[in-house]
């Protein structure tokens, strides 16, 4: 769905980034890219700015945001770090990990970041892009992915104005997301380590550096209260999404994945034919995007094996499955 009105997109340079910087110090919204997925981003300190964000995003306001930082020594005005989250933040910052921490209430975040919570999430992003416009701004920003609440995630400029149109007033282009699935999100701020989201950072990394880490499951009914946004249906295309597809119809668009995909969709992408989980994370939500435009009965997805970052990629297709 392309919005009438559509905002500036610029590519990612000196010039942009200092001119959206000056856009976020102005309580404005500006979307910018990530290596995980492109950000919604308003400055976090401001309660106007955060608000803005909910808006344009039609998203419910008890879903708490992501508030990204230059580095750790940044990120610990805002949030208290114990061991763990150092140990964390010192292997794997900048990158796709988020690490939810109790707020320091002197940091001066908004509130409306943390919707409630006595914690806050904190990321700081690997980005050369993000990078730049954090030290250009000079402010904490907070950032959910830049879609609409609900929708498929965008890893490229594009479809962050189809997504939110004039809703943003400008958008950093800086070309495709690399790793093109959010950030793992780690809860920290009771005495169990706790994946609420699984991402690039597997669970499995994270114990390496902390010990066993507890992976939140979709049937445990705490979950969603403990990371509010992961909502059972999220990530929805418009069409049926049909998961563990070992043949496929005529009449549906095929999510291929490996080297010999069945025969006879009307269309089919495949993630990657060489069966590579990196490469199928990267096109995972631009691939959805195509084949949720294509004029078929619905999405036939190939299963995919559950190792590594095959967790996460699965994770976001059940969830674009639920309805
Ligand atoms: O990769 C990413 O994380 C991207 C880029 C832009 O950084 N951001 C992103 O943000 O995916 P968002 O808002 O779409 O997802 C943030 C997730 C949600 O599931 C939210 O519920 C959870 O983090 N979250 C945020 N603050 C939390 C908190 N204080 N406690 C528990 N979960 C929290
Ligand atoms: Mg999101």
């Amino acid at each position: 769905m392309t919005s009438e009105r559509s905002a500036e997109i610029r590519i990612a340079d000196e010039a942009s980034i200092a001119a959206a910087a000056a856009r976020l110090r102005a309580a404005e919204l500006v979307a910018f890219p990530t290596e995980t997925v492109y950000g919604l981003g308003a400055d976090a300190t401001s309660d106007r700015a955060v608000a803005r964000i909910f808006e344009a995003k039609g998203r419910p306001r008890f879903n708490p945001l992501i508030v990204h930082l230059p580095d750790r020594a940044a990120a610990e005005r805002y949030g208290r770090f114990d061991q763990r989250a150092r140990a964390l933040a010192e292997r794997f910052w900048p990158g796709p990990l988020t690490l939810v921490v109790p707020r320091r209430d002197e940091g001066g975040l908004s509130l409306l970041c943390s919707a409630g919570l006595d914690s806050v999430a904190l990321r700081a992003p690997a980005h050369p892009v993000a990078q730049a416009l954090l030290r250009a701004a000079a402010c904490p920003i907070a950032g959910p992915s830049a879609n609409r609440s609900g929708k498929i995630s965008p890893t490229r400029a594009a479809h962050v104005a189809e997504s939110l149109g004039d809703g943003v007033a400008l958008i950093l282009d800086g070309g495709p997301c690399p790793v093109g699935l959010e950030s793992s999100v780690v809860e920290l701020s009771g005495e169990t380590a706790t994946l609420l989201r699984p991402g690039a950072v597997t669970a499995e990394a994270l114990g390496e550096v902390i010990g066993p880490v507890a992976v939140a499951s979709e049937a445990d009914p705490a979950g969603p209260q403990r990371s509010p946004g992961r909502l059972a249906s999220h990530y929805a295309p418009e069409h049926a999404l049909r998961l563990g597809a070992e043949t496929v119809r005529g009449d549906e668009a095929l999510l291929a994945f490996g080297p010999a995909p069945p025969a006879g969709a009307a269309i089919t992408l495949n993630l990657s034919e060489t069966g590579d989980l990196v490469e199928a994370a990267a096109n995972l939500f631009a691939h959805l995007r195509t084949l949720d435009a294509a004029a078929v009965a619905g999405i036939a997805a190939m299963p995919i094996p559950e190792t590594g970052l095959g967790a996460a990629i699965n994770d976001r297709l059940r969830r674009a499955a639920a309805r």
